[in-house]
């Protein structure tokens, strides 16, 4: 049996320096737990653009549709804004989950206890924090035709896009939460806009059917996607899991990131449909992007992209134990003080490198291994 397959794609600004660190995790893993994979690395983004062209060439998406898991860095810059529309960086990866068809992307929100002083929120109303954010991904907004800036008949100019869901779109992503949940604390809360617009109407009864027919045993609330923002501030650890559209999973799944303190720290992973090996289709990035003010600086927080490994073990190869150690070993190095310059508060510790933090993270996966 060969081992399984990962594609790496680092992408634009701390991408590729967050990636470094990344592969030296999978790498510790080969040697010391006997986990191999079969890793490639292509381009993405901007980086794609400027050696062909293009964010994504029909090669690497290719490749993309063959291994078992893709790994992602960030993309786009500054350096890319005056872009056609078409092809800018953001492209390549929305061109990603749409032809892999990853319709669920979970984004956790999760608080690491030595962090809790970090939120924008008391301390209190943020420690020990864990949702999960389901977020539709490949339907919605983002993707609904018509779509266009046109003329109108009195010479000026209007925007269109169109929001459209299907029956199907909806289920499946409720699905997929309400599988999670009960792998969790049994809890969903649905967040839409029944009250404006239709495509909110006919996700909250699909969303509700679901509940109804395959899963009566998880709770199940709704809640208006407004309301939604505002019980995340006001008292976030009322939810469990949350499932949502496309561009409110996007807003959404920001305001929660920012409850635990750092957008370093939050990975994601985006699953399809399970292809021909059985193993679903799936993609993990970190939450951040790009960060082009810090880039090349050694100032990136490794974590989220080394989270998102994580989460790679966990949902593609089945791995949770393995998920477990590395969550145990990142979350040791926060309890010993050990900073990069997003974590840095009142305390006045030094910050360390992106690469020293990737030093930390194995030495503490060495000890824990070893314990
Ligand atoms: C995200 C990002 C993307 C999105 C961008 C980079 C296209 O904001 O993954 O949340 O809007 O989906
Ligand atoms: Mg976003």
């Amino acid at each position: 049996m060969s081992n399984p397959s990962i594609l790496i794609l680092p992408g634009d600004g701390i991408g590729p320096e967050v990636m470094v660190e990344v592969r030296r995790v999978i790498d510790w893993f080969g040697a010391n737990r006997g986990l191999n994979f079969d890793v490639t690395e292509d381009l993405v983004g901007g980086a794609a653009y400027d050696a062909h062209g293009t964010p994504l060439t029909d090669e690497t998406m290719a490749k993309a549709m063959e291994v078992d898991a893709v790994l992602l860095g960030a993309v786009g810059g500054p350096k890319y804004d005056d872009l056609d529309f078409s092809v800018k960086p953001e492209r390549g990866l929305l061109r990603l989950r749409k032809e892999m068809d990853l319709y669920s992307n979970l984004r956790p929100a999760q608080c690491f206890d030595a962090l809790a002083g970090f939120s924008s929120l008391k301390s209190e109303i943020v420690s020990g924090l864990d949702i999960m954010i389901i977020r539709e991904l490949t339907s919605g907004i983002y993707f609904g035709e018509p779509r266009g800036i046109i003329e109108d008949n009195q010479g000026g100019r209007v925007g269109v896009n169109t929001q459209r869901y299907t029956t199907d779109e909806i289920r499946r992503v409720a699905r997929s939460a309400f599988e999670l949940a009960r792998k969790r604390s049994n809890k969903v809360c649905s967040m839409e806009k029944a009250n404006v617009m239709e495509s909110g109407i006919l996700w909250r009864e699909e969303v509700q059917w679901v509940h109804d027919n395959e899963y009566p045993d998880v709770e199940l609330s709704h809640m208006y996607a407004d309301a939604g923002a505002m019980q995340l501030v006001r008292w976030p650890k009322q939810f469990d899991v949350i499932v949502t559209d496309n561009l409110f999973g996007d807003i959404l799944s920001d305001c929660a990131a920012m409850l635990t303190g750092s957008l370093g720290m939050l990975p994601s992973a985006s699953i399809g449909a399970p292809s021909e090996t059985g193993r679903p289709k799936a993609l993990y990035e970190p939450v951040h992007g790009s960060a082009p003010d810090i880039a090349g600086q050694g100032k990136a927080n490794p974590i989220a992209c080394i989270l998102s490994f994580a989460m790679a073990l966990r949902y593609s190869f089945d791995e949770g134990d393995a998920a477990s150690l590395l969550e145990n070993a990142i979350e040791a190095v926060l309890a010993a003080g050990h900073r990069t310059p997003d974590l840095i508060g009142e305390e006045g510790r030094t910050p360390l490198t992106t690469i020293q933090m990737g030093d930390e993270i194995l030495k503490s996966l060495d000890s824990l291994n070893q314990a």
